[in-house]
């Protein structure tokens, strides 16, 4: 099979077969999405909190990404992967965010980025794809503004603020957009938004009516647990089987039955 392309995503929506993207941060977690057939593999600015063990993911830095990023790259055959614009790589200047951008697709290996917000970013969406750079746009509860929301709050309940995120989707697809993360938003706007626009949605706490999802890799698989969103649905309890794994370790060790002679030489 080909490395999948922005035309195969598009493709997806047009003939209405759902997307399904991951995010992944490392050798052994891109090759587990890939082999699994996963669309696209988003390496999301959120390994600030489920690997790196921070509070939230403003201070990831763009070398940290652009060095996730190649780790990904080198296990991948298939999905089309993503680099995400972390905090401050975008906002001061149109060059930051062109070069930094540019950083994903020429250091990192990656196809696309994604950046945080709709109309507020649309003239770097418009920079970075002349510069060839294709751009994923992110709406509604956008983890970069915690501090601006007052916490991770689900966006677009009220009438006005739904009709806001309508406008921010168009504008993100007139800016050229290639497709569009829908997070944290009551699941009619999710709808509302997808049938509107031409370009894919890709929801994440949503609801299921995006052209597709993406999940955090640590919360499918139940290795994260510091807190578990609504939205999650955790497919293995990864976490609870390796605590028990290297239990049994440590006991076979502390009892001298590890190790036992089929691994030890002659
Ligand atoms: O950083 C991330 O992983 C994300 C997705 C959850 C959309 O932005």
């Amino acid at each position: 099979m080909a490395k999948i392309t922005i035309q195969d995503i598009l493709k997806k929506k047009a003939e209405g077969r759902k997307i399904a993207m991951l995010t992944a941060y490392d050798y052994p977690s891109a090759q587990i999405a890939d082999e699994a057939g996963i669309d696209a593999i988003l390496v999301g600015d959120s390994l600030g909190v489920v690997v790196q063990g921070l509070e939230n993911t403003l201070p990831v830095t763009m070398d940290e990404m652009i060095y996730h990023t190649k780790m990904v790259a080198r296990a991948v055959k298939n999905a089309m992967i993503i680099g995400d614009m972390p905090f401050m790589s975008y906002q001061a200047s149109m060059e930051d965010a062109v070069r930094n951008a540019g950083r994903f697709l020429k250091e990192g290996g990656a196809t696309a980025i994604k950046i945080e917000g709709g109309a507020e970013v649309a003239d770097k969406i418009r920079a970075m794809i002349r510069s060839d750079i294709p751009v994923m746009a992110h709406i509604g509860l956008t983890p970069q503004s915690i501090h601006r929301m007052g916490g991770y709050k689900v966006q677009g309940k009220t009438r006005s603020a739904a009709r806001r995120l309508i406008e921010e989707a168009k504008v993100a697809e007139d800016a050229g957009a290639f497709s569009l993360v829908l997070e944290g938003i009551p699941m009619a706007l999710a709808r509302e938004i997808t049938k509107t626009l031409s370009i894919p949605t890709i929801g994440i706490g949503a609801g299921p009516h995006c052209d597709g999802q993406v999940l955090v890799f640590h919360d499918l698989l139940g290795l994260f647990d510091r807190f578990v969103p609504k939205f999650v649905k955790r497919y293995a309890h990864m976490k609870q089987d390796a605590v028990r794994a290297v239990e049994k370790y440590r006991e076979e060790v502390e009892k001298g039955i590890f190790p036992a002679e089929e691994q030890s030489f002659k």
